[in-house]
């Protein structure tokens, strides 16, 4: 039967890496989990007991299409708790996922062909969406001293309709700062392109707190999620706060593309908003591991990274060791029983000098994993 070109889009290599390492459990072995990009607690308590609670007299229907208007009007209201910014619960819509919400941004924002910067290493997803919805992404080398953020000059020669930036990103765990993110959408503002800001590690923070855009202007879309900070990745529930007049475009898109997010997620997100101790109780963990991981990489000869300001990942250059980093992310699972990530999945151009290390899962298991890499290291007499 016929296929279409817009959905030769590329795998995801860490879903590779989880499979072998999921054989490699099931042969016996024992793996320690680096490669997941998943916190490794479950939803609040609050969050579930909320949910059971409902459960039990709602139907649990579909809801209106922006979201519940309580977990709208909950969500403004984080703005002004984390940013001071006070935000209009009518310009927040509840999306499947930040996934969900970056089909409703870039089928709102742009027409077929259009293109789309997005800075490498990035989060593969971007490209891959971008390609499914017939839209240009161009990939923008960002510089190590940059911190592997683009910058106004990476992308001043360049003709492009839209830009995406993550802060805290994925895979490298750096953030924008005002100055800088201000830069980025004064340039947007200057070529008449659509900015938009992945701010899906939010929350997940440990020098500073981070910046949204909508600190710095209304004139963006802001994507989030319950995923990370709020500990609920398999929930596929996340939010979008667009401009005023966008609302009821993506109101009509959200209608006929998901009706709604799961209502029985939309429910549990609500509540878990207000678990912050328990929310807070997983931070102390990630510190932990933070700390642990930037001893104990270079330790184990892995000392290549910019240090990262928020999420749970470490991006390692690891040029010195191989040039196919899929190859050496196979021998470390094989040797060592680590899965960690290859950097393909976030840079086509670079990535097969890198590697991802995630750090979001117990810290006896970060313990442990640094431990067996450091043999490794060690074996090959690179440490
Ligand atoms: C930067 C970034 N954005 C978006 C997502 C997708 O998250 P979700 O659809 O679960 O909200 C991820 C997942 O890892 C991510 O790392």
């Amino acid at each position: 039967m016929r296929t279409s070109r817009r959905g030769a889009v590329d795998p995801f290599i860490v879903m590779d890496v989880m499979e072998a390492a999921r054989q490699a459990e099931a042969d016996g072995r024992h793996i320690i989990h680096m490669e997941v990009g998943q916190p490794g607690t479950a939803a609040p308590e609050g969050a579930r007991k909320a949910l059971t609670e409902a459960m039990a007299d709602d139907a649990m229907g579909y809801t209106v299409a922006l979201g519940l208007p309580a977990l709208r009007a909950r969500i403004a209201q984080l703005y002004g708790e984390w940013y001071n910014v006070d935000l209009d619960p009518s310009r927040v819509i509840v999306t499947p996922g930040s996934s969900g919400a970056f089909l409703l941004a870039f089928s709102a924002l742009f027409d077929a062909g259009e293109r789309v910067a997005i800075g490498a290493p990035g989060y593969p997803s971007y490209r891959q969406i971008l390609k499914a919805l017939s839209l240009q992404p161009l990939d923008v080398q960002t510089a190590p001293e940059n911190r592997l953020q683009p910058v106004p000059d990476d992308l001043r020669s360049l003709d492009f309709e839209g830009l995406m930036v993550a802060s805290p990103a994925n895979p490298t765990g750096t953030m924008l700062d005002s100055a800088a993110m201000g830069s980025l959408i004064d340039l947007c503002r200057e070529k008449d392109a659509a900015f938009i800001s992945d701010e899906i590690y939010h929350g997940i923070e440990y020098e500073a707190k981070a910046v949204t855009a909508l600190e710095l202007t209304d004139e963006c879309y802001v994507i989030n999620s319950f995923s990370k900070y709020f500990s609920m990745t398999g929930w596929r529930v996340g939010w979008m706060v667009v401009p005023d007049d966008h609302v009821r475009k993506i109101e009509r898109l959200a209608q006929n593309m998901f009706i709604c997010a799961s209502h029985p997620s939309q429910v549990a997100a609500l509540a878990a908003m207000d678990c912050t101790e328990e929310l807070e109780a997983n931070m102390v963990v990630y510190r932990a591991n933070r700390a642990m991981m930037a001893e104990g990489l270079p330790k184990a000869g892995f000392s290549e990274f910019a240090p990262p300001d928020g999420a749970f990942y470490f991006y390692v250059d690891v040029s010195a060791f191989t040039q196919d980093s899929r190859a050496f992310a196979r021998e470390i699972l094989d040797e060592a029983g680590v899965a960690v990530t290859p950097g393909m999945d976030f840079d086509p151009v670079r990535g097969h000098q890198t590697l991802r290390f995630s750090y979001a899962r117990s810290t006896a298991d970060i313990e442990e994993g640094l431990a067996r890499l450091k043999m490794f290291m060690a074996a090959r007499g690179f440490v």
